[in-house]
């Protein structure tokens, strides 16, 4: 093997261009293609600046660097001088930024070889993902990976300049906390210097924030990595990164205006999108109502719609039962799709159950009249009225749910997105941002069978529902925001509690008496007797900020070394069993269940 020694790299490959025809270039970087024409090899070199074409002419160089080019192979490591000169007209690529050019190679080094890598290193590979997660280093070798992983770099880079500016300071908080309950699952770090006790890592840093401010910090913010040990979807992980903020004597509306300019900012930095604000504020329940979601996708229309009043006091017993009971039967329209086909119906059926709702009718407006299961129910006149309250015209179709409010929400909101993607309605260049505001304190949790924290604990109820705490949680309205971009939530936040008495009134309603809030949150209940400013911040999720920004389907594509939906890491293969004697000194034996080797429970 060749070094590098006396060869000094002069330019980065992709950045060679027209304007540098005649001057000597040294480029290093990988082999990505190798062409061979006889007496004329051309080979593509790629660094992560991108590609240029190296020639190696048999009739113009010397016998022994003519046979190391022709020995060269995919993804060999080596490094090019030679002439940088013009392509002939007919052998121009405008594909690559530097197709008008290529080095005619005069001195080649080969300075390592590779073996047959078990994928092509090039963009839009169809490639099994658990193949790219094994060998990830190679993956990140592709230039959109590569793409991505720095535009992480810039936006964490615009992200610090922008809170800089603004006088917040980056101030870490540690990764070995308290275990403190609600929230996701804790990851456990076992003390050896205390046996039997574990540390927790950080799900947020949200109890150490609110201590900076107690501290006088006035305005934090940091980017850092939090732990939950909660089950995996396309953009979740159990490591993720936080952009992680926090304010003293600020309202509401003060966060808001300046994360809105934050993320208006990045956008136009980073890649160049002109957002407009301020982003359109939704209260809670509209969102549910009008969208079925809490994180509704605005790129496209389809509302849900009640249609209680024209239905209730017949015969039907499934809507009139679910009237009765205090529910509500409500409908999307899908336009131009009466004629959808049965089996699709009988599909869309159990899509919707799988969401919860107990069954789905539809209203198919056709050229030959009306087609719905609850036809023989109702007069002529009563489809008419629901045509026109919904707006629907002949050749439209209705697929109505009846149940509960929040299974109606749930279902049909569901059902929304999907007819939205199988109807070509969501445009994928749009970006559309709102806040959700005006969150409920509480939901109630029929499992646990008590009222929990929908944002957590230290969320500041609104001042006028605080007399309610006690009597009627379900009517408690937060300081809560989430802001969402295209159906993602991509961060959440809310004004906190500041004073220890409402703190105390708040842990009761979900549950936790004095003596275990004190032994639980002990040290940050005493910390607010000593002179806590009003307070309140917000949390983005970096990892899915960047997937949308990349416009890419899973957050795994934005993190250099993702884990997969089982939560591991199948190159390193972690999680994996250690020595008896590592455990001996944590003082921790394992108890397998029975059967399986590895605990996978739920
Ligand atoms: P929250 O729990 O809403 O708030 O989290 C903030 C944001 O983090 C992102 N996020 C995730 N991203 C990837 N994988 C996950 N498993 C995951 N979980 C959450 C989301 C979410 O909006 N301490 C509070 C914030 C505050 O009140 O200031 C908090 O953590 O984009
Ligand atoms: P069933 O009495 O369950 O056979 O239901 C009769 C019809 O009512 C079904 O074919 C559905 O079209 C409709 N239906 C049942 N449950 C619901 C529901 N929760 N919401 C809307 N329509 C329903």
């Amino acid at each position: 093997m060749e070094t590098l020694e006396g060869m000094k790299r002069t330019h980065h490959c992709g950045e060679l261009r027209k304007s540098d025809v005649g001057t000597e270039a040294v480029v290093c970087g990988w082999v990505s293609k190798r062409r061979d024409h006889g007496g004329l090899i051309f080979v593509d070199l790629r660094d992560r600046s991108g590609i240029v074409q190296t020639v190696y002419d048999e009739a113009a160089m010397s016998e022994g660097t003519f046979h190391k080019a022709e020995s060269l192979r995919s993804e060999f490591v080596i490094a090019v001088r030679g002439k940088v000169r013009s392509r002939t007209e007919d052998t121009i690529n405008p594909k690559i930024e530097t197709g008008e050019i290529e080095i005619v190679c005069e001195e080649l080094r080969i300075l390592n070889k590779a073996k047959t890598p078990p994928f092509y290193i090039q963009d839009g590979i169809d490639v099994d993902e658990m193949l790219r997660l094994k060998y990830r280093f190679l993956d990140l070798r592709r230039p959109e990976m590569q793409k991505n992983i720095m535009l992480r770099h810039r936006v964490a880079k615009l992200m610090r300049d922008y809170f800089d500016r603004h006088g917040f300071l980056e101030i870490e908080t540690p990764m070995l906390c308290k275990s403190t309950p609600e929230g996701a699952r804790d990851f456990l770090v076992p003390s050896r210097l205390n046996p039997g006790e574990f540390y927790a890592l950080p799900q947020s840093p949200q109890i150490y924030k609110q201590l900076l401010m107690v501290s006088g910090f006035e305005k934090y913010f940091q980017i850092v990595r939090c732990f939950r040990d909660e089950d995996l979807r396309a953009d979740r992980q159990p490591e993720f990164t936080q952009l992680d903020i926090e304010m003293s004597f600020v309202d509401q509306e003060d966060i808001l205006v300046l994360m809105e300019n934050m993320v208006s900012e990045i956008f136009d930095k980073a890649i160049n999108e002109k957002i407009k604000t301020p982003f359109l504020r939704m209260t809670w329940d509209d969102a549910m109502d009008r969208f079925g979601s809490d994180k509704p996708d605005m790129r496209f229309g389809m509302e849900l719609m009640d249609i209680s009043e024209y239905v209730k006091g017949s015969t039907f017993k499934v809507f009139n039962s679910v009237l009765e009971s205090g529910g509500q039967v409500k409908c999307i329209k899908v336009d131009g799709y009466a004629d959808i086909p049965r089996r699709e119906l009988d599909g869309l059926v159990e899509y919707v159950q799988g969401y919860g709702a107990k069954g789905m009718a539809w209203v198919q407006y056709t050229e030959d009249g009306i087609k719905s299961p609850f036809k023989k129910f109702y007069s002529d006149e009563t489809f008419d009225k629901i045509k026109e309250a919904t707006g629907a015209k002949t050749g439209d179709l209705l697929l109505v749910v009846a149940d509960k409010r929040l299974v109606v929400a749930q279902a049909l909101g569901a059902l929304r997105l999907e007819m939205g993607r199988r109807r070509g309605l969501i445009d994928p260049n749009k970006l559309c941002f709102l806040w959700v505001v005006d969150f409920p304190m509480f939901e109630y949790s029929e499992e646990e069978k008590r009222w929990k924290a929908m944002h957590h604990p230290f969320t500041s109820p609104r001042h006028e529902d605080i007399p309610y705490l006690k009597s009627d949680p379900g009517r408690v309205k937060s300081i809560a925001y989430d802001m969402v971009l295209n159906g993602v939530e991509i961060g959440g936040g809310s004004l906190r509690i500041y004073n220890s008495d409402l703190q105390e009134k708040v842990f009761e309603a979900v549950g936790l008496s004095p003596e275990v809030a004190r032994e639980r949150f002990g040290f940050m209940m005493n910390a607010f007797q000593y002179g806590t400013p009003p307070h309140g911040g917000i949390a983005f999720g970096l990892d899915r900020l960047i997937m949308l920004m990349a416009k890419r389907a899973s957050i795994r594509d934005v993190i250099a070394f993702p884990k997969t939906q089982s939560a591991s890491d199948v190159m390193a293969q972690a999680p994996s069993t250690v020595d008896e004697k590592q455990l001996r000194e944590l003082y921790v034996r394992v108890a397998l269940p029975k059967k399986k080797e590895k605990n996978k429970e739920e």
